[in-house]
């Protein structure tokens, strides 16, 4: 059975205390805590093997890029991307998806043509389409959602044509949890000759993804959300998509023969990681693959089901408190507001108290237009939190209730 302690006692963070208090850390939607597992490896490649991949002839070199393309290699497995070169390194998501949104619509995306977004998109996933459009003189349309956070894909047919070149769509909502039937997008888009986007940042840590099944042509995800380190992330494409797809940024180790004349460019995905690559964050995300690929997948899925559960019956017996998103099969994210109470307010004497939950947008302010506020308070739950935390936020906030009011 899924044994929460022992997975916490592989977090060394999540034993410190906060103000006095132990740290009850429900914001992993912003970013997780890491496993000791992958801060060793971060740390192993500084001591032990550090050099630039793809550039020396001596041993530290050859033996870091080798690690650094097994690491893809691992990751291409991971997501069932069917070869490793369909795994462009990035500096997160937002760099993969704003990559897509450069060179794939500053060549096919024309005036007149439109891409397709929903109204549940983080920034993100949103903004680099909007710019491309504006850039392009193509439209953007939007597949809204219900008030229960589920995607209308009812509309599906009315907003996709023929002149629809590109759909993006999250995997997983970061603010309501909601987990679109993404199936269905795709082959809505797909019967029109447009290309699609998924951003897995969320989707990714909370069930995962198998990108060969699901049949998407571009996939983003952060490593820092899936455990791993900060500044590295990962676009998937098929290979074919890749191969099309011009450049993004130019420079050193993307290219094959540089002349003043005329420069060709590396072969995928080399094409797209221009400069020194983050191979310490590439390793350290290969590690944090190799945790998560250890984990009892439907367990930990059924864990976090609980968890929400238990969350979204603690919650609601707060009179006034109104939880945002309810969409059936989301994922362990709460996005919840008092009647009468600022989020920022709660949050922050929420933190006072020791629980860290993010307050705010989300950086996803078209979610608050529909919903008609300025914030909401989220508790992103993972693997290791546990019920006497969820316990302490439903205190937490009654508390904090009564102060405010
Ligand atoms: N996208 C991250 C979040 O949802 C930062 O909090």
């Amino acid at each position: 059975m899924f044994d929460v302690e022992k997975i916490r006692e592989q977090f060394p963070i999540l034993g410190r205390e906060v103000y006095g208090r132990p740290l009850v850390y429900l914001d992993s939607g912003a970013t997780a805590q890491k496993p000791q597992c992958v801060i060793d490896a971060e740390c192993r490649i500084y001591l032990e093997l550090n050099a630039n991949v793809h550039r020396g002839a001596h041993w530290l070199s050859e033996e870091t890029t080798t690690r650094y393309e097994a690491a893809r290699e691992r990751i291409a497995r991971f997501i069932g991307a069917s070869e490793r070169e369909e795994i462009v390194f990035t500096s997160g998501a937002t760099a993969a998806l704003n990559t897509v949104a450069y060179a794939w619509c500053g060549t096919f995306l024309e005036a007149g043509d439109n891409v397709v977004v929903t109204e549940m998109e983080h920034h993100s996933n949103l903004v680099p389409w909007q710019a491309a459009c504006e850039r392009r003189g193509a439209e953007l349309r939007v597949i809204p959602f219900d008030d229960a956070g589920c995607l209308r894909t009812e509309l599906l047919e009315t907003l996709i044509d023929r002149r629809t070149k590109v759909v993006a769509v999250t995997q997983a909502s970061n603010t309501l949890g909601t987990r679109p039937d993404l199936r269905r997008v795709i082959d809505a888009a797909r019967a029109a000759g447009a290309v699609t986007v998924v951003d897995g940042c969320q989707g990714i840590v909370h069930g995962g993804v198998d990108v060969g099944a699901l049949g998407c042509d571009f996939y983003a995800f952060s490593g820092h959300k899936l455990f791993g380190p900060t500044g590295i992330g990962v676009l998937y494409g098929r290979r074919e998509l890749l191969e099309r797809m011009p450049p993004f940024l130019y420079g050193g180790d993307m290219v094959d023969r540089v002349t003043f004349e005329r420069t060709t460019y590396a072969p995928v995905p080399l094409k797209f990681e221009a400069g020194t690559a983050n191979y310490v964050g590439a390793i350290a995300l290969g590690e944090a693959v190799r945790f998560v690929e250890e984990l009892p997948r439907a367990e930990v899925e059924a864990y976090e089901q609980e968890l929400l559960r238990y969350a979204e019956a603690q919650l609601g017996e707060i009179e006034g408190l109104r939880i945002y998103g309810t969409a059936p099969g989301k994922c362990s994210i709460v996005s919840f507001n008092v009647a009468g109470v600022h989020p920022l307010d709660l949050g922050m004497i929420l933190d006072k108290l020791g629980i860290a939950v993010r307050t705010g947008q989300h950086c996803a302010e078209p979610v608050m237009t529909h919903f008609g506020v300025k914030g909401m308070c989220r508790a992103s739950l993972a693997l290791y939190n546990t019920r006497a935390e969820i316990d302490a936020l439903a205190a937490g906030v009654r508390r904090a209730v009564r102060m405010l009011r």
